[in-house]
């Protein structure tokens, strides 16, 4: 086994994992399904945002390769799993890319590999799902090879938290699956938390990624009350995170977006009431509450307008950052979509303008491209900050507005300027 890991989905996910596993001197070999994510990488191109393309050169020099040849996962010592797990078209879990790696590992298992599932998923998939496809080669799981959950917790533009520094939760199919596991990250991640098995460990992410669901949701039920009581949410989560223990602040918004917190629950959700009947009852608020934000923003927007006595339809509407989280260029389940859309259908003229997104396919046609700033800013009936790009002078463009709707709570008040 010449290959120390190959990583199976070069995506947010995989990408970072190859390159720490490529700094500490591991033969490092990714394998994805997409040729030009393959090719592109092998050219030194990088397509996430946490990686540049000298990252990339820097990980080929160490011996780096991509490859969309499954044969060649044989090769390997280790292999973990980082492909998406997306919603099916009923809001339940889409395994199909997970079972597909998965069939495509099985046809190269050996006695001996390490297969790691990092992909996030509902409890019970490493055991129920993966362990049954890898077994039909006659190998067994715990004896002839091991099998682990490991979550993954990447955090997309964080730049203090990345792969080798955020500890990293390992479960295993038996003991000795999660002690080879350990072992496998102990060599490039500097802490390593050992869960009791696979169920423990997918219910971990699970629980991390529901905790900020439910606050988020908390603080945007809070955000329209507050706005009806006249209270500055913003004011008052900056008191309340004063307390030293016990509190978290969370920050209301115009909706969740990434590929995490507004789909994993739903894996928990969906699997709660499958296996057992009953709700996950918070979840199911949250999510209502914090898919709703994108039409209360609206009906904000279409309030601040009867201000100026126009209404919401033939205004001319500018979405400033419609991408998921500031300073990145992810726009995957952004929320600025259905805002852009809630507004198109009731007659505004939408345009949107991010520094990170050239070509704002997502939204469908129902927002163009604001070319100049300044002007798209001026001559806008109504401004509407979507996500605070570092780019963005805020107090400026909220000086030159017309009319400024701030959601995310960071531009000086003004007569002109109006928070969520
Ligand atoms: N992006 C995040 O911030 C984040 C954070 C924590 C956890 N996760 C979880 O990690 C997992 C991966 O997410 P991601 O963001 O890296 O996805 P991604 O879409 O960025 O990348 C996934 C890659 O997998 C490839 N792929 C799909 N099916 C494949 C197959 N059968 N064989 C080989 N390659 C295949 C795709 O071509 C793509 O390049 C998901 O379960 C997600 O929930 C994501």
């Amino acid at each position: 086994m010449s290959v120390d890991v190959a990583i199976v989905g070069l995506g947010y996910v995989g990408l970072p994992l190859a390159q720490e596993a490529s700094h500490v001197g591991l033969k490092v070999l990714g394998f994805d399904i997409g040729q030009r994510v393959v090719d592109g990488l092998n050219a030194g191109a990088s397509h996430v945002d946490d990686l540049s393309d000298a990252d990339i050169a820097k990980m080929l020099e160490q011996g780096f390769e991509a490859t969309t040849d499954a044969s060649r996962l044989a090769e390997a010592k280790t292999i973990v799993i980082c492909v998406p797990t997306p919603l099916s078209a009923d809001g339940g879990p889409d395994l199909g890319p997970v079972i597909a790696a998965v069939n495509t590992i099985r046809d190269n298992l050996k006695p001996g590999m390490l297969v790691i599932l990092e992909s996030t998923t509902y409890p019970g998939t490493t055991d129920e799902v993966v362990r049954p496809i890898l077994e039909e080669t006659g190998l067994k799981a715990g004896t002839d090879f091991h099998l682990a959950f490991s979550p993954e917790r990447i955090d997309p533009g964080n730049e203090h938290f990345g792969a080798k520094n955020t500890p990293k939760v390992v479960g295993g199919h038996t003991p000795a699956c999660g002690d080879a596991a350990a072992a496998f990250y102990g060599q490039f991640v500097d802490t390593v938390v050992r869960a009791k098995g696979t169920r423990e460990a997918e219910t971990a992410k699970l629980l991390e990624n529901t905790y900020r669901h439910i606050n988020i949701a908390l603080v945007n039920e809070m955000a329209r009350f507050c706005h009806d009581l006249g209270i500055d949410l913003w004011d008052v989560i900056a008191a309340a995170k004063t307390k030293p223990f016990g509190f978290q602040a969370f920050y209301p918004g115009p909706g969740v977006g990434g590929h995490c917190i507004p789909i994993d629950p739903n894996y928990l959700s969906h699997n709660v009431r499958a296996r057992l009947g009953y709700p996950f009852r918070f979840v199911e608020l949250a999510q209502e509450i914090n898919a709703g934000m994108p039409s209360y923003v609206t009906s904000r927007a279409q309030n601040l307008l009867n201000l100026d006595s126009k209404p919401l339809r033939g205004s001319r509407v500018l979405l400033l950052g419609v991408t998921y989280k500031p300073n990145i260029a992810d726009q995957r389940e952004s929320p600025a979509v259905p805002l852009a859309k809630a507004l198109a259908d009731k007659g505004a003229v939408v345009q949107y303008h991010d520094p990170h997104v050239p070509d704002w396919t997502a939204a469908n046609g129902s927002a163009s491209r604001a070319e100049d700033l300044e002007t798209a800013v001026s001559t806008a009936d109504l401004v509407i900050l979507v996500q605070n790009h570092r780019e963005y002078d805020v107090d400026a463009l909220a000086a030159r507005a017309q009319r400024f709707f701030d959601t995310r709570g960071v531009a000086a008040p003004g007569e002109k300027v109006s928070r969520l």
